[in-house]
């Protein structure tokens, strides 16, 4: 079968993470959550005590092991699990990513990953940069308010924070995402836009599906 990458970018919480992961096992290729990426940097980089800077960052990753087994994302050898998933996590991984070194270093990783296998990949940049020769590209969104509830209901009973600070942070990242100078959030011109308001997170996987020929 010829290889395929799938593009999929779009904000936090517009729930392409589950329609990426759930495309990817319909059609029973890898999925690559590059957010998990900048994640597990920025979990390292909060261990290490390592300030955002592009030097200090950028040598930090040229002695970190990040990669994929069996779709969890392992930190140089260990599974991180939901230890990336924290908002401290979030915050620092949306710092760390504007950084050029950062980038640099996570994207030629992922272009590596997507050479050698068919892969659904999930990001901000895909479409863009990362795979701007993707097979597919859709671009997955939600109105805040939806976002916040969701994110809320999944990390606000565990790690006890209000809705309206996961809001607030949500705005927060959106801005940072969208507007750093690097590689921003923006829809390709040529992806697909799909919002899960419309359609519920769990539908949307099929809906990707039926533009896959
Ligand atoms: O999708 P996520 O919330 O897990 O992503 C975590 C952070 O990483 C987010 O603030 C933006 C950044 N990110 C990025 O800059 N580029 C990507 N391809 C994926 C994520």
């Amino acid at each position: 079968m010829k290889r395929i990458s799938i593009a999929i970018d779009g904000p936090s919480g517009s729930g392409k993470s589950t329609a990426a992961k759930n495309l990817a096992k319909i059609l029973n290729i890898e999925y690559i959550d590059t957010g998990a990426m900048y994640r597990a940097a920025a979990l390292k980089a909060l261990q290490e005590n390592v300030p955002v800077d592009n030097d200090k960052i950028t040598a930090m990753l040229d002695n970190t092991e990040i990669d994929f087994s069996n779709g969890s994302i392992l930190l140089d050898g260990i599974d991180v699990g939901d230890s990336i998933r924290t908002l401290e996590v979030s915050s620092m991984a949306s710092r760390i990513s504007a950084l050029p070194g950062c980038r640099k270093k996570l994207v030629d990783i992922q272009r590596l990953i997507a050479s050698k296998k068919s892969v659904v990949m999930d990001g901000r940049d895909i479409g863009t940069h990362v795979l701007p020769d993707a097979d597919y590209k859709f671009y997955i969104t939600a109105p805040l308010e939806t976002r916040a509830k969701r994110r809320w209901l999944e990390i606000g009973e565990r790690d006890g924070v209000t809705l309206d600070e996961v809001r607030r942070d949500l705005a927060e990242r959106d801005k940072l995402d969208t507007t750093r100078a690097l590689d921003p959030l923006v829809k390709a011109d040529d992806a697909i836009e799909i919002s899960t308001d419309k359609h519920g997170i769990y539908e949307t996987a099929e809906l990707l599906r039926s533009y896959i020929k």
